[in-house]
């Protein structure tokens, strides 16, 4: 039996992990699998129910189950609290608690570019990068603070947030980011702000050294992240593995996402180190966030939370044919024209978030989307 613990959390959380519940629960009949789906509270769902953002509770069964499945956090409902109880906190304590530094996040161009797309088809082709974003260290979480400022503009006040990296730190991730090139192009990019930040030239030379001593065979890039901001639109297929700090990661990543044709589409897996048995603990998640203004909707995109499904059965479950079967499914449902409104042309029909998700379900178990044609 493999225990999956479940957190819809908030805005279209519930709404795409529940589609990634039935892609699972497909593959699990498929291929006589015994997944059992825990449910537990986080962010805004867990302030309100239990008046944190991330319950001992939730996080006692992250720490046993065998995979996080998570959906978002996040909403204006919670914007007026404290900063320390607000949803995104429980997401944070979250990564860091488990200690999942390592946040992967694939950005592949689709088969065939969206018409929709604002990126030219000729632009896009070949595009396949993978985004290694480290997850638990940075500007994130170090130092705050908010303090009066005297002698300035009556009730002014100074703000700091400060950002810090240790060499283990950096190792941990350009490791990871070394081990995915081996097993593609072999090339890393590394991107930082060295021309300014202490921290991005600590890890420059960190990330030098790792490549030079343990991976010979991996082709290592520095890019400052202001010009590679830029050549992500304008030459996105000359990347293969993109390594970055927490900050950078975060603002990268959605701006790749045009890439793909929409941010729904794309799903990320936290890592942590694996455990002494092997076992590699998986927190997997779209990437978009909690779309409050879509919540309920059931226009969603569930594309990024269901290839987050496969990422899990690949990634902690080691099933690589039931992870390659539900992108399969995903491919096909897309590639028949089956889509949310964020992929849908004008005068194309646009279909539901639970439409898309049942047709997943039914490429999974049968190979195609019979009646589900364009
Ligand atoms: C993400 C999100 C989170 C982050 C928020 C919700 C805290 O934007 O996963 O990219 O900044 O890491
Ligand atoms: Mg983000």
């Amino acid at each position: 039996m493999t225990m999956i613990a479940l957190l819809p959390g908030d805005g279209v959380g519930p709404e795409v992990t529940k589609q990634a519940r039935i892609a699972l629960e497909a593959i699990a009949r498929k291929y006589g699998h015994d997944f059992q789906f825990i449910k537990a509270a986080i962010g805004g769902d867990a302030i309100d129910s239990i008046g944190v953002p991330l319950p001992d509770a939730t996080l006692d069964l992250c720490r046993s189950a065998d995979a996080i499945m998570l959906g978002a956090v996040g909403g204006p409902k919670w914007e007026h609290i404290p900063v320390a109880l607000r949803p995104e906190q429980g997401l944070l304590a979250l990564r860091r608690g488990l200690k999942l530094f390592a946040n992967i996040r694939p950005v592949k161009a689709p088969a065939i570019p969206w018409p929709s797309s604002p990126i030219k088809p000729e632009v896009l082709a070949g595009t396949d990068i993978v985004f290694v974003r480290e997850l638990t260290g940075g500007i994130y979480f170090g130092e705050k603070k908010l303090e009066p400022v005297a002698g300035c503009t009556k009730g002014g006040e100074r703000a700091s947030d400060s950002a810090s990296y240790t060499t283990d730190e950096i190792t941990s991730i350009v490791r990871v980011a070394a081990r995915i090139a081996q097993k593609r192009r072999g090339m890393v990019t590394s991107v930082d702000k060295a021309n300014v930040l202490e921290t991005s030239r600590l890890w420059r030379r960190v990330a030098t050294a790792v490549i030079r001593d343990e991976f010979p065979d991996v082709q290592l890039e520095h890019r400052l992240v202001d010009s590679f901001s830029m050549d992500i639109i304008l030459r996105p297929s000359t990347f293969d593995v993109v390594v970055t700090e927490n900050m950078f990661g975060d603002i990268l990543t959605d701006e790749a996402s045009v890439l793909a044709g929409s941010i729904g589409t794309l799903p990320s897996a936290s890592l942590g180190h694996p455990d002494a048995d092997g076992r590699q603990r998986g927190l997997y998640e779209p990437i978009h966030g909690s779309a409050p203004s879509i919540a309920e909707c059931d226009v969603a995109n569930p594309v990024g939370a269901i290839l987050s499904a496969a990422l899990l059965l690949r990634l902690s479950l080691g099933m690589n044919e039931e992870a390659a079967c539900v992108e399969d499914a995903v491919a096909t449902v897309l590639g028949t024209g089956y889509v949310t409104p964020d992929l849908a042309l004008a005068g194309e029909p646009a279909f539901h978030t639970s439409d898309v998700g049942r047709a997943v379900a039914r490429a999974i178990s049968d190979g195609d989307v019979n009646g589900f044609a364009r």
